[in-house]
């Protein structure tokens, strides 16, 4: 099978692309050829079993997303797109890359006329407040962000364009990812790794929020399980309704903190400086806090079932394992 990842270069595209190499198959299909996008040349991933081809590009410019396509993907991860405070920052910007790119790369996989399964990245802030809790997969998508909205009608495209037998789509709303690793990104959730990631390194994090905040998380780890899982999902199963939310650990700041605490000792728990931040407070007082997912795991995705079990997985994967002092 070829496989093609929209956003190669990107932390979750990284790391899928890594794991594909590793395995060579996605199921019991082999892989053929991985083909990274990204506007940011992605690094091919060390020790491939399949021809690795990198191309970078801006994904909505004309003719790009058709030049990936024309090759006939059989499976294509769109995980392309610029995250939500810079999203809500740069209107355009937004629109263009999370709006216009989505459309894109269905129009692509229409034209290229072979049904491939495409994945596409959705994300929690497709819902908006009021928010039941916990939020259940029948719950109306009513996001109050422009990178909610983005999001939002990435789903109803996918679910679609599937509909009219263009594509065989998947749209997936995970859970915010981490432990992230390396620098903060501008997405207005960065400080949920933050103080986790920072304090580990031996280094002092902010938190802005207070300890009673709640959040729904899954590790990178699991988010490269999930997008795995989903390329292999029978779509009759699935039903007309391609999007859901997928599993993850319900946990407050404090929680976590706690979490951090049992794991790595006092010492790595007290970096976590508090100073809170209006700004902040305000954008994540509108934020879910937990879900139902039900349809998500009778399907079979699988996430983690603690915070301690996500930050394990974080020293594993980017620590080598080794417990920091
Ligand atoms: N990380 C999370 O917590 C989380 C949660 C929910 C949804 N998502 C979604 O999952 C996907 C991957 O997330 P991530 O954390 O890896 O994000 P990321 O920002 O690390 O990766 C996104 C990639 O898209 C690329 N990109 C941006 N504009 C582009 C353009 N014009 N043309 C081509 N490529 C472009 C970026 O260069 C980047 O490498 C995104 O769609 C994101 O919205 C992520």
């Amino acid at each position: 099978m070829r496989v093609l990842i929209f956003g190669g270069a990107g932390m979750i595209g990284r790391k899928l692309a890594e794991r594909l190499a590793r395995e060579g198959r996605i199921g019991d299909r082999t892989i053929e050829s991985l083909t990274l996008y990204d506007i940011a040349p992605a690094s091919p991933p060390a020790g491939a079993a399949m021809p690795v081809m990198v191309e970078t590009g801006d994904l909505p410019a004309p003719g790009e997303a058709a030049r990936l396509l024309a090759g006939k993907p059989d499976v294509v991860f769109h995980l392309a797109a610029i995250v939500s405070g810079q999203a809500e920052q740069e209107f355009d910007l937004g629109y263009r890359i999370n709006m216009d790119g989505t459309r894109a790369v269905l129009e692509a996989a229409r034209a290229a006329d072979n049904c491939p399964r495409v994945i596409f990245a959705s994300s929690l802030a497709a819902f908006g407040a009021p928010l039941p809790d916990p939020i259940g997969d029948e719950h109306i998508a009513a996001p109050l962000t422009s990178y909610g909205t983005q999001k939002a009608i990435g789903e109803l495209l996918v679910s679609d364009y599937t509909r009219k037998g263009f594509v065989d789509g998947l749209a997936l709303r995970l859970p915010t990812i981490c432990v992230r690793p390396g620098k903060p990104n501008a997405a207005a959730s960065g400080f949920f790794s933050a103080i986790i990631r920072e304090p580990l390194a031996g280094q002092e994090a902010v938190l802005p929020v207070s300890d009673d905040v709640m959040h729904w998380h899954a590790s990178p780890r699991a988010a490269v399980g999930f997008l795995l899982h989903a390329a292999t999902l029978d779509g009759e199963r699935v039903g007309p309704r391609r999007a859901f939310t997928l599993p993850g650990v319900a946990v407050t700041v404090g929680g976590q903190i706690e979490a951090l605490r049992k794991i790595a000792g006092d010492k790595v728990a007290a970096r976590i400086r508090r100073a809170p931040d209006p700004f902040v407070q305000r954008i994540i007082a509108g934020w879910p806090r937990r879900f139902d997912t039900r349809r998500a795991l009778d399907l079979g995705f699988v996430a983690e079932s603690s915070f301690e079990d996500i930050v394990r997985v974080h020293i594993e994967d980017e620590l080598g394992g080794v417990m920091p002092s």
